[in-house]
């Protein structure tokens, strides 16, 4: 790359060119993308700051809270609040939606975020992240939880934020997936790739082999003809990753390819998996697809599915097309 081109530079760009950006938009995901820099240095400042284990409370998930669950939280909600670009957010940790206050001007967009993801990895300075979704709110006064059950289809954007060796915005509008490097001399994230695309096919899966006691047959027969390798149906060897952060599974995914699978378990029948559709699954969805990725929960597209709930659970498989489209067929086969 020539000239090192900004958020701001792409975002203006996406604007002018494209013209489907509005302005309102692009500032919303200046905003989010400034929330992440805060937290990526709250991150580094790890036992240096007062970030590190739990917060001694549980979440609406009935999760413990990490400190920096609470922090991420914070951060994104105090940055977004007042610019009169949206009408409410709705956040992992928040059992009901955060409406704008009345002090400040409301805009027409809606903000979901998992304000930290991979819990389990702060303590053990392990990548974790930020994710995010955009949606525009339906017409009509006042804003409701209601408001925001959209299928992902109706994302006008989303993305996530690693906080890892580099800290990485990767984003979509809806025009690909692009990819931008925090220059934390500068302070600004710069465009580091573009067009991002994930191979068809691939060798490495990432699921958590700890629950394979509980997984359903599909799955079972999935992962084990993986591990049959050469010797196998699949003809090669798989290699397997799990780093336990979604966002830094993706990461990879999106940087070298692969296939991501958290499906539903016997563990907890009732759920229909771990994953949260409407600012898990979905903003990873539609990234993953843009790179000409696929994604389902099985049976169906994770972006068609029409949201009941605002902390909905959804089984997720996600990544190179060829193996989604496999696993996907496993499950109507049995
Ligand atoms: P969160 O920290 O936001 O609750 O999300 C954690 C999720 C996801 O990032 C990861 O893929 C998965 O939980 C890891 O789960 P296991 O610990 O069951 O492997
Ligand atoms: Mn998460
Ligand atoms: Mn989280």
């Amino acid at each position: 790359m020539s000239s090192k081109v900004s958020l701001t530079r792409y975002l203006v760009e996406q604007q002018r060119i494209d013209g489907h950006i509005p302005a309102q938009l692009r500032l919303l995901l200046e905003v989010v993308a400034r929330a992440c820099k805060g937290i990526s240095m709250a991150v580094g400042k790890g036992a240096l700051g007062d970030i590190l284990g739990s917060a001694d409370s549980e979440n609406v998930q009935g999760e413990m809270q990490k400190k920096l669950d609470i922090i991420a939280n914070e951060v994104l909600i105090e940055a977004n609040e007042w610019g009169g670009h949206l009408a409410a957010m709705a956040s992992e940790e928040m059992e009901a939606i955060y409406v704008v206050p009345n002090r400040y001007p409301q805009g027409e967009y809606l903000l979901l975020f998992d304000p930290l993801d991979g819990s389990s990895n702060i303590d053990v300075n392990v990548s974790i992240g930020t994710i995010f979704s955009v949606l525009l709110k339906p017409e009509g006064a006042g804003v409701s939880e209601q408001d925001f059950l959209q299928a992902g289809t109706q994302q006008v954007a989303a993305g996530y934020c690693v906080y890892g060796p580099q800290t990485t915005l990767v984003l979509t509008v809806g025009d690909g997936v692009a990819m931008f490097t925090l220059d934390r001399e500068r302070g600004s994230f710069v465009l580091t790739s573009e067009h991002v695309q994930i191979p068809k096919d691939t060798k490495e899966f990432a699921i958590n082999m700890s629950n394979m006691r509980h997984w359903d047959t599909p799955v079972k027969r999935y992962i084990d003809e993986c591990l049959q390798g050469v010797e196998g149906p699949r003809e090669k060897d798989f290699n397997m990753r799990w780093i336990a952060s979604m966002v830094a599974d993706v990461h990879r995914i999106l940087t070298r390819g692969g296939v991501f699978m958290y499906p539903w378990d016997k563990r907890e029948p009732e759920k229909p998996g771990k994953l949260r559709l409407l600012y898990e699954a979905n903003p990873m969805s539609w990234l993953i697809e843009q790179a000409g990725g696929a994604a389902t929960n099985g049976q169906q597209r994770i972006l068609d599915i029409k949201p009941g709930k605002l902390h909905e659970r959804v089984s997720v498989f996600l990544g190179a097309k060829n193996e989604v489209e496999r696993v996907t067929r496993y499950h109507s086969e049995r």
